[in-house]
């Protein structure tokens, strides 16, 4: 039987003046996995996201979620519609506490009753007890990604789009954070899709892996796939001391 699909994008493209950041790209999420996007930096992936989650219109083509074509629906319907995401430059909640935070993504998409409830399971879930009066200006890194992972979260998606939720943290924390990544994957069938640079991290969580190079789609398939393939090796991976560089220990 064919896995069903969630997400599918055709001939996505999408140019800024003479730059085209992402050139007719087609990809396919299945319902219930884990897909990474990686790619140089500038290879066109957070604007994929961009474009998916409704914060930019494509010069061109489609993106199917659910079955509905989504291309200039606003990003507030797309969320409604069961797509969350994280944002690669870490949102400042500034003097907002953790618990607040996590409330701002629950409205997104619950009624004023099911907030406390959605919030109090997300703190359980992601382990944020400790922290959940502390102000978010007063987070480490590794507590602030993991605020804003649960903030994503609490917006109930059924497709969730992770943009480098990874950089910074020390081998300790990005182990901690694949597993509450997986978990949340096998335990609330949320579909996750990573865009992510620590390869650490995209190896040992990702079923499937697209590559991005300067806006093309370049290869697509399982990790030892994606290891080996020529073409990926010499856009990206081959540049090892880039990619070790990511991982602080
Ligand atoms: N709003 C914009 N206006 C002009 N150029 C843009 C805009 N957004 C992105 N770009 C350009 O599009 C290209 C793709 O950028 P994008 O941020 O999608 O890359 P990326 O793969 O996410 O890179 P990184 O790994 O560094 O985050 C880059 O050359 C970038 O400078
Ligand atoms: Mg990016």
């Amino acid at each position: 039987m064919l896995s069903e699909q969630i997400l599918k994008t055709s001939e996505l493209t999408k140019s800024f003046g003479n730059l085209i950041a992402v050139n007719n790209v087609e990809m396919e999420i299945n319902r219930g996995e884990i897909v990474g996007l990686i790619g140089p930096n500038g290879a066109g992936k957070t604007t994929f996201f961009n474009l998916v989650t409704g914060l930019e219109v494509p010069d061109k083509g489609q993106v199917v979620f659910k079955g509905v074509n989504i291309v200039s629906m606003p990003p507030h319907k797309i969320c409604k519609l069961g797509m969350s995401r994280t944002f690669q430059i870490t949102r400042s909640f500034g003097e907002m506490s953790v618990e607040d935070a996590i409330r701002v993504g629950a409205y997104n998409r619950l009624g004023e009753n099911e907030v406390p409830r959605k919030v109090d399971e997300m703190v359980e879930f992601f382990e944020l007890d400790d922290i959940r009066k502390t102000k978010c200006s007063d987070l480490g890194l590794a507590s602030l990604r993991k605020v804003e992972v649960a903030r994503a979260t609490a917006t109930e998606p059924e497709l969730l789009l992770l943009d480098e939720v990874g950089a910074g943290l020390t081998s300790v924390e990005l182990i901690k954070l694949m597993e509450e990544l997986k978990k949340l994957n096998q335990e609330t069938k949320i579909t996750l899709c990573v865009v992510e640079h620590v390869m650490q991290m995209v190896m040992g969580l990702c079923e499937r892996i697209f590559v991005l190079d300067a806006g093309k789609l370049i290869a697509k398939g399982v990790p030892d796939e994606i290891s080996n393939n020529q073409k990926v090796v010499e856009a990206y991976l081959g540049r090892r001391s880039y990619i070790e560089s990511d991982v602080t220990c």
